[in-house]
């Protein structure tokens, strides 16, 4: 399957608001139901070092956000080009190019498919100089996800993530290309990362650990 460019609805920052928290309310549910957001949280609890402040990178409404609040005793922060009112702390911020805030963790969730190569590559770089870990939960490109997705999912949720959601599929990196890229990003530096991908294809985490002294030089 080739990698589609096409934008999604939600890339739009004309879409009413009522219809974007439908959208993102429904996301946030999807990650709850496939298992997407006890991984982010199954990794933070991992840490061997101390975890008080944690953001997310391209949290549109945060609702995954809060509900990680909820779970964990951190400080909990969002960052999005395109903020969405919610009940969280959220900056508006390009998380490829700007300053962002300094974290202990920083994840994102469904971002990565957005950016094009070069733009993932200066995404990794740029959150390195802010948070000494980025976990990078992603879609992952393959026919099986798709169409598990118009089987099981599509009948549950609003028109625009129905959409949007096969749109992602096709924009998405396969494992082999995000492995590439992140490896890329880190070269010359001393960071680390693992890779995991899930049952069925249902994602991609992309685990980055900074090395402390490389940070500032990423
Ligand atoms: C598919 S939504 C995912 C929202 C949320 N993370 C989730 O999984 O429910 C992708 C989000 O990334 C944001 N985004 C795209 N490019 C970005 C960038 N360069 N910097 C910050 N946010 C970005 C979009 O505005 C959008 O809210």
């Amino acid at each position: 399957m080739l990698r589609q460019q096409r934008p999604e609805i939600l890339d739009a920052a004309d879409v009413p608001d009522h219809l974007a928290r439908r959208a993102y309310r429904d996301l946030a549910r999807i990650h709850w139901w496939l298992g997407d957001t006890a991984s982010i949280l199954r990794e933070i609890r991992r840490d061997r070092l101390p975890v008080r402040r944690i953001l997310d990178v391209g949290c549109g409404t945060g609702a995954v956000l809060k509900y990680i609040r909820g779970k964990l005793d951190v400080e909990v922060l969002g960052v999005d080009l395109n903020p969405r009112p919610g009940s969280v702390s959220i900056l508006k911020a390009d998380a490829v190019r700007d300053r962002l805030p300094c974290v202990d963790v920083a994840y994102s969730m469904h971002l990565g498919h957005h950016l094009s190569e070069p733009d993932l590559i200066a995404l990794i770089r740029n959150v390195g100089r802010f948070s000494r870990r980025f976990l990078i939960l992603d879609l992952v490109r393959h026919p099986l996800p798709l169409a598990l997705f118009r089987l099981f999912v599509a009948p549950l949720v609003c028109r625009i993530v129905v959409v949007d959601g096969q749109t992602s599929i096709r924009r998405s990196y396969t494992p082999a290309e995000l492995h590439r890229l992140t490896s890329e990003a880190l070269r010359g530096s001393a960071g680390t990362f693992r890779q995991s991908v899930a049952p069925v294809y249902a994602r991609q985490l992309i685990d980055i650990s900074y090395a402390p002294l490389a940070r500032g030089a990423i």
